[in-house]
């Protein structure tokens, strides 16, 4: 019986997880639940007054005997000053992981959590500083210690938007959620009806102003449902996100849920009713959850100043690939904006200029956890009206240091060491010297020019401390402002002239003899927008209920909002081989045409591909028909399990009425599947697809050294499926004929479709006024999949 139990909840949970499926389950045991538990309570509120009376007394102090640490040093060392000076970054300031002066002391702190000798040290450590550092600073730190710890395996912490919801939704549904009052709603639901009559239905010049925007439908839809904005209960007592479905067949998840209370509140994107520009139409996309905590992740997963060899990022010598692959990224989410510009008719994302008037205006709508609105910038902003020189100076002379070296082709580091940089393996030192990360080969030179960057742009100067907020401060944040991407074509700029100079591929590397790829069929491609609840608890006011010392969680509040989604696709590849072998399949999707209807050539279309996926695959003689499908790909994760969920999954395994299955953590580095594809057009978006087929050449043997069924693998240096660089084959210059003419590689034309899933709504919804369940059954459902 619990056997069952738990594969169900193993279904349901991990969806498509980064690694394959393995058939064993590890069941948490008490030791880890109380870790567990421990850490889901800690940052709960976080921005509140610590409220675990058990918490409270393990927190008095720091500890700080250097016997509890398996390492101590200088940045602990200060951590520790300042604190005793106090002049640690206060309680209830704004915290940005990317202005200098705040960054040295979560350094410091980090330290302490990272190298405590055993979780009593870290605990109490942790307990510490939940109550006397500054908030922000705190779960910045106790997320990487999270995430490295080599004895942390499995532990996790809720998702950074259930932290910090402040981060990630606007301004108005913060203010909702923190005045939400049980006993005001009550009342306030009494008269519900009365007031959208009055109010709302009658009322036809209502909000006539948000109504301007061509898309509004997919920003604020509940007008279409007749809803307003204010909390409703939830009808179905879970939250809705793509996988529910799994669920709430389950009666162990329905038991677990039925005690909470579950509100849900309708939530907007920015539309920029200010200063609208063109670039407001993106917003559902770059203010995205999914999108901009991935990015946050990654920037966890390999943080600039974590060198490679204490936190293992770069097992192996053969695989020290994390610059590499950080630039990679950014290579990858700049193709994937772009084609989400090109699904509206934008073009080219434009280069940003230190000089000249930045065009696209940003305002983030956000409000910080200490009550202080995020700075915003206007259309044909003169970024240098700051005036700060010093850092712009500095920003540029790196930019020109690195630049010049590609050209000449030697990069001579500050003791004279000479790196050829013709050879493909330095992409690594470039991506090391572009992330200014520790284990670049000049920290001397780079070591917080990423950080200047975005310093500047945010107007904070060098030892600045009180800081405004603003987006491009954080990593959880800066995807959402137009000016990041724009910022970041500097950075591939940089990678195109170092592949440029390497020479094209041969045809040995690029082909395969034997091989052919005779025919690819591809399931219809649609998207569509559905919606979602993210779990915004933690900005919740309401009276915290202790029974016996325990924290009794009975009600939860949700932000519904729409969200770009697809079908899951697939692909049949039929492939003719000549023997048996191994080989990886690589596909790949990019524009057709440019926003003119133009076509776009090869050779500078290349660089707008996005990789959809690779995988590892045995051919057999003769004919081979591979039938690969979105929900197959090894790097993509469907929406995690909300914080209430996991929480009461905590406490239920806690008293001992469930088991715990410990690959629940659903790989938090894992990109959303949702995003794979670009938003479509009803008539169809024209793309094309690119397939690739290559011989095996791995010299780590996938999966082999880290547990894959909790595990992502990060730091484990086996992430990577085979030995080519990233993006091959399309990351240097091609003769379009000669690919086209491989009998390995396979191009062909498919349309991306966009179902209107809005359209029952515009006029005559019979249901008006109540949120129409059916939607849910259209898409959380069985029948979707
Ligand atoms: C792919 O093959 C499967 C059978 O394996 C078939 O059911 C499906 O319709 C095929 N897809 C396309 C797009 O032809
Ligand atoms: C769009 O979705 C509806 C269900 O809501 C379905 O009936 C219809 O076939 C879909 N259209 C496309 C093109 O997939």
């Amino acid at each position: 019986m619990k056997f069952t139990i738990v594969l169900l909840a193993l279904v349901g949970l991990v969806a498509a997880v980064s690694v394959p499926p393995t058939n064993k389950v590890t069941v948490a045991d008490h030791d880890f639940l109380e870790k567990q538990k421990f850490l889901l309570e800690i940052v709960y509120r976080v921005e509140d007054p610590l409220m675990f009376e058990e918490y409270i007394k393990l927190g008095q102090q720091a500890v700080h005997d250097k016997a509890l640490y398996t390492h101590y040093d200088s940045y602990m060392e200060k951590f520790y000053e300042s604190h005793k000076m106090g002049v640690l970054l206060p309680r209830g300031e704004f915290f940005g992981a990317l202005v200098k002066t705040h960054h040295k002391q979560a350094y410091g702190l980090f330290n302490y959590l990272y190298y405590a000798k055993d979780w009593e040290t870290f605990q109490r450590n942790v307990a510490w500083a939940r109550m006397h550092v500054n908030e922000g600073m705190f779960v910045y730190a106790l997320t990487l210690a999270v995430i490295h710890r080599d004895d942390f395996q499995g532990l996790m912490l809720p998702s950074i938007y259930e932290i910090f919801p402040q981060y990630f939704l606007n301004s108005k549904l913060i203010y909702a959620a923190e005045k939400f009052d049980y006993n005001t709603w009550s009342k306030y639901n009494q008269y519900e009806k009365e007031f959208n009559d009055v109010y709302y239905r009658n009322n036809k010049h209502h909000n006539q102003d948000y109504f301007y925007m061509r898309d509004f439908k997919t920003y604020q839809w509940w007008k279409l449902m007749g809803l307003g904005e204010h909390w409703y209960p939830a009808e179905k007592n879970f939250p809705l996100r793509e996988n529910t479905y799994e669920l709430v067949s389950d009666d162990k998840y329905a038991s677990f849920m039925k005690d909470i209370k579950i509100f849900w509140h309708p939530v907007d994107y920015t539309r920029d009713i200010e200063f609208f520009n063109k670039h407001s139409v993106l917003s559902y996309f770059t203010e995205d959850l999914g999108w901009n905590s991935y990015w946050y992740y990654l920037n966890m997963d390999y943080a600039f100043f974590l060198d490679g060899k204490t936190f293992g990022l770069i097992a192996g010598s053969v695989n020290s690939r994390r610059g590499e692959w950080w630039l990679h990224n950014i290579d990858q989410m700049l193709a994937r904006y772009y084609m989400e510009r090109l699904s509206h008719g934008i073009g080219e994302i434009p280069q940003l200029s230190w000089y000249h008037a930045f065009e696209l205006g940003y305002d983030p709508e956000l409000v910080s956890y200490n009550g202080v609105g995020y700075s915003y910038r206007k259309n044909y902003f003169e970024i240098q009206a700051y005036g700060n020189f010093d850092i712009l100076n500095q920003i540029q002379s790196h930019y020109k240091r690195i630049y010049g070296s590609i050209v000449s082709g030697v990069y001579t580091t500050q003791d004279g060491q000479k790196i050829d940089l013709r050879q493909p393996e330095s992409i690594e030192y470039i991506g090391n010297l572009l992330q200014g990360s520790t284990d670049s080969i000049d920290t001397q030179f780079f070591n917080d020019w990423y950080m200047l960057q975005y310093m500047y742009l945010a107007n904070v100067e060098e030892n600045d401390y009180e800081v405004t907020p603003n987006v491009l401060l954080n990593f959880e944040s800066m995807m959402r402002d137009p000016i990041t991407y724009s910022g970041a074509t500097w950075i591939t700029e940089i990678l195109r002239l170092f592949k440029n100079q390497l020479p094209s591929y041969t045809e040995e590397e690029i082909g395969l003899v034997g091989v052919e790829i005779k025919n690819v069929e591809a399931s219809e491609l649609v998207t569509y927008f559905d919606m979602v609840d993210i779990d915004v608890t933690n900005l919740m006011n309401d009276k915290m209920v202790f029974v016996d010392g325990s924290f009794v969680w009975d009600k939860s509040l949700y932000a519904r909002q729409m969200r770009l989604n697809h079908k899951p696709f697939h692909f049949n590849i039929t492939v003719q081989s000549d023997k048996q072998q191994k080989v990886v399949i690589r596909s790949f999707y990019g524009p057709k045409y440019d926003e003119y209807g133009r076509l776009i050539s090869m050779q500078r279309n290349r660089e707008n591909f996005v990789e959809l996926d690779e995988f590892v695959y045995e051919l057999t003689v003769g004919e081979n028909v591979i039938k690969r499908s979105s929900d197959d790909y090894l790097w993509t994760v469907k929406d995690r399990t909300t914080y209430t969920e996991l929480y009461h999954y905590v406490m239920a395994a806690f008293d001992g009425k469930y088991e715990l299955p410990l690959d629940i953590s659903e790989p938090h580095s894992g990109f959303p599947d949702r995003l794979l594809l670009p938003k479509g057009w009803e008539s169809g978006f024209p793309v094309q697809l690119f397939f690739h087929i290559a011989p095996y050449q791995a010299s780590v043997e996938q999966y082999s050294n880290f547990d894959s069924s909790y595990s992502s693998g990060i730091g484990s240096g086996t992430r990577y499926i085979d030995n080519k660089q990233f993006g091959y084959p399309l990351d240097r210059p091609i003769d379009e004929f000669e690919l086209l003419s491989m009998s390995n590689s396979y191009f062909m034309d498919v349309s991306i479709y966009h179902n209107n899933t809005l359209k029952p709504y515009y006029e005559e919804y019979e249901n008006f006024g109540h949120f129409d369940y059916n939607f849910y059954n259209h898409y959380y459902t069985k029948y979707f999949q």
